[in-house]
């Protein structure tokens, strides 16, 4: 990194911010940690769609067309030249190893070419900044339950990029779980927010699914066995020659799901006394998560903090965060980085 530029200021530090982990190619241009410039996402879901889920070959393909457009279409809407950056950020795990690369190459390439430092961000971390992007000044110590399509955990965050896991999911996340019952009710892909819009029209109550708790005290999660329950049910069902109701199915699922997710966090509320929570990650966008997990934390004087919608799925802008983060830490990666599909957040 010796012959990259780096400021000794940190007023107006642009961060271009790029994702590529799974089947989002985006890029953004972030000024001072929350004035965001450009924010631009080319999405594959209508690719993948057909198959009911990603295929990990098409999305690193996919990435490899679109990753030159997205990223000067970044840099256009921001007004800058690569020259006005400061850093680039680039994810390099977790996530699918040929689409992780395709962003780890490309960030190299223009970092070298800018003469100006390589961030590595990690996805999961990526994440949780996408809350200090509307919550600048939020205080540590706090909470983060991150659930994606890939990670379900409970993390204690004591500083800026300072964790410590709680609990995470021993099966599926809760993220795989609602996509592969959406695609089981015949919903599609990606199946959370089809299972959000399908509950809209259903009772909650209709099925009673199982809300696995696991062991006294243990913040981790399961979700293979709720969705498996869901499963029998309609094959049960099927076999008697009856059909169920679809929107209730979804929104007895989606029900059990958040139960668990909420009384897991009020669990970790209590034997850590934080009362700070943050929400992250796809599901984060889920208004059922949202909505109870306010009211269960405005009950106990706690306060739910969360990204709007749009950045609670990939994008680049919280990379950029996470980037902006690792910057005044002047935590630089060497030219070497690689794609490390396996990344872990301790
Ligand atoms: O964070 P993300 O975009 O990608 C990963 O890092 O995995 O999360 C994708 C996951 C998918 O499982 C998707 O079904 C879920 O987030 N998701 C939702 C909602 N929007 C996306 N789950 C529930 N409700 C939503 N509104
Ligand atoms: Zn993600």
């Amino acid at each position: 990194m010796s012959d990259a530029k780096i400021k000794c200021s940190d007023a107006h530090i642009c961060i271009l911010g790029i994702e590529t982990s799974c089947d989002e190619t985006a890029a953004a241009v972030l000024r001072n940690g929350r004035e965001l410039l450009s924010h631009v996402i080319s999405s594959q879901i209508t690719i993948h769609q057909k198959y009911g889920g990603v295929v990990p070959e098409i999305a690193s393909r996919e990435h490899l067309l679109h990753f030159q457009q997205v990223v000067e279409k970044a840099m256009t809407e921001a007004k800058l030249d690569y020259g006005d950056l400061d850093a680039i950020a680039v994810t390099y795990g977790p996530g699918l190893v040929g689409s992780l690369l395709v962003g780890v190459a490309g960030a190299k390439a223009i970092a070298y070419a800018a003469g100006v430092p390589l961030i590595g961000v990690n996805h999961l971390e990526a994440h949780i900044c996408a809350n200090f992007l509307v919550h600048p000044h939020l205080a540590f110590p706090c909470l983060a339950l991150l659930v994606s399509g890939g990670h379900t955990h409970l993390i204690l965050l004591r500083g800026q990029a300072d964790y410590e896991v709680l609990g995470r999911t021993r099966d599926d996340a809760a993220g795989e779980a609602l996509d592969k019952v959406a695609r089981t009710l015949g919903l599609g892909y990606p199946g959370g927010p089809q299972v959000q819009k399908a509950a809209a029209a259903g009772n909650a109550a209709a099925f009673d699914f199982p809300r696995a708790m696991l062991e006294p005290g243990s913040l981790d999660f399961s979700f293979s066995g709720m969705k498996s329950a869901v499963l029998n049910t309609l094959n049960t069902a099927r076999m008697k020659g009856l059909s169920l109701c679809v929107p209730d199915l979804a929104a007895s699922f989606q029900q059990a799901v958040v139960d668990v997710l909420v009384r897991k966090t009020l669990l970790a509320v209590e034997q850590t006394g934080v009362k700070r929570v943050l929400l992250a990650g796809g599901v984060a966008a889920n208004e059922l998560l949202r909505t109870t997990l306010t009211r269960e934390l405005k009950e106990r004087d706690g306060r739910l903090f969360f990204p709007p919608p749009q950045l609670c799925t990939d994008n680049g802008a919280m990379v950029a965060s996470a980037g902006y983060y690792r910057y005044l830490a002047r935590d630089f990666a060497p030219w070497t980085l690689n794609a490390v599909p396996g990344l872990n957040l301790t």
